[in-house]
């Protein structure tokens, strides 16, 4: 009698254990979030400047980030703070902050700004420490990185970061020729293309170009209308947003022709930029491989920094919609459980990843990315 009662006592309990184990199980797996973001360096002054903006930029070094730039950087870091990045005293934990940054100028200057949102209490520390571990990598003068590393990161905007590089830098550059030289015969090839030759006729007898031309002509008086092409309205209107971003009333466009340029820049970032599978393969063979490793990974949260190029050459493979990233933007894996979502300024996104379009599974999305990496890079680039 009692041996029996014993037995099943036992019994409940491994049941009970069992049964808590399974609930336990599938409770921390559904709770298992990671995220993996892409975010673009914050606002900056044009690239090239044009007779307009060498007056209203001065002596401002083109292609630099503005301290609006910092801020929109330095904001979304103090939006991203959640507790998985601090100890109980509220300090960032370095080995937690899993982070890739391009090391041209801008995007180290927003890196700066978004640790300092992100890490109030120390960020000092944990700069110094990045730079050890990180940018030192790519460092080209000793001196200058002894400088910054000293220094209290309350004013990076004052220190010149040109003496970083990367060799054969395919995880942020792979969309340029100079990483990859066989994109100048594509590029040559998609120009004098008779779908490209007509759709730049198209674009110039819009009612919209003669708007857009005049102000292209107020901000460099030597321009002719017949060389004007996409790549130039494109450039020109890319300064343009700089220049507004950053509080100049010049140049002058309606919404209607900066709904034209936005046609523009999605013809030349979709269509020409990121259209052949050589464009497609250069430009995300690492940013793939480096994002199947993050789903595979034990980290939490990782962050890659980089340009509007990488986010454009990722949306251009895994959605229908073109997007125009703008400074600071953030696009999003999401990984909850077994499930991945794709989400751009945090709106969900509709992705060619699997059929349901949404909800796709983590191997669904590994197998889908696997098909834009390349095993032999260097011979399809003719390095
Ligand atoms: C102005 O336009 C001319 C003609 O296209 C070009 O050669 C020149 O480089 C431009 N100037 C600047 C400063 O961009
Ligand atoms: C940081 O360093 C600069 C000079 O390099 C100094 O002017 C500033 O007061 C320092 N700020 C802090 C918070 O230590
Ligand atoms: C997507 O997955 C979540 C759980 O991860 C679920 O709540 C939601 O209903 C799913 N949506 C669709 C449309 O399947």
């Amino acid at each position: 009698m009692f041996s029996s009662q014993f037995t099943w006592t036992i019994l409940q309990i491994i049941t009970i254990s069992i049964l808590y184990y399974f609930i336990f199980q599938a409770i921390t797996v559904e709770d298992q979030q990671k995220q993996i973001s892409f975010i673009r360096h914050g606002a900056r002054s044009p690239n090239k400047y044009n007779p307009l903006d060498q007056i209203l930029w001065k002596n401002y070094k083109p292609g630099y980030l503005t301290e609006k730039g910092f801020q929109q950087l330095y904001d979304l870091g103090q939006q991203s703070q959640t507790d998985y990045f601090y100890d109980s005293d509220k300090n960032c934990i370095y080995q937690k902050l899993n982070f890739v940054s391009s090391v041209i100028p801008r995007v180290m200057h927003s890196f700066i700004a978004f640790v300092q949102g992100l890490c109030p209490n120390n960020f000092q520390e944990i700069l110094r420490s990045y730079f050890l571990d990180y940018y030192s990598k790519y460092s080209q003068n000793e001196k200058i990185l002894n400088e910054i590393v000293q220094s209290n990161f309350t004013n990076p905007l004052n220190f010149d970061f040109i003496t970083f590089k990367m060799e054969r830098d395919f995880l942020f550059h792979g969309h340029s020729s100079t990483q990859c030289p066989k994109l100048d015969d594509i590029k040559l090839e998609i120009m004098n293309n008779q779908e490209y030759l007509n759709k730049n006729e198209e674009f110039k007898q819009r009612p919209e170009f003669q708007e857009v031309f005049q102000q292209m002509k107020y901000s460099n008086s030597s321009l002719d209308q017949a060389t004007i092409t996409i790549n130039k309205m494109k450039t020109f209107y890319g300064g343009y947003k700089c220049n507004k971003y950053q509080g100049f009333d010049k140049p002058v466009l309606s919404l209607n022709a900066q709904k034209y340029l936005d046609e523009v820049f999605i013809y030349k970032f979709y269509n020409m930029d990121n259209s052949r599978s050589i464009q497609h393969f250069s430009a995300l063979t690492e940013i793939f491989q480096w994002i199947i490793q993050q789903i595979n990974g034990d980290h939490t949260i990782s962050i890659y920094f980089g340009h509007d190029s990488n986010q454009v050459a990722i949306l251009a493979v895994l959605i229908e919609e073109p997007l125009i990233p703008p400074f600071a933007s953030k696009l999003s894996f999401v990984i909850q459980g077994e499930y991945v979502n794709l989400y751009f300024q945090n709106e969900r996104l509709v992705t060619k990843m699997c059929r349901s379009k949404i909800n796709c599974t983590r191997g669904q999305v590994i197998k889908y990315l696997q098909k834009y990496i390349s095993k032999n890079l260097n011979d399809l680039c003719q390095i």
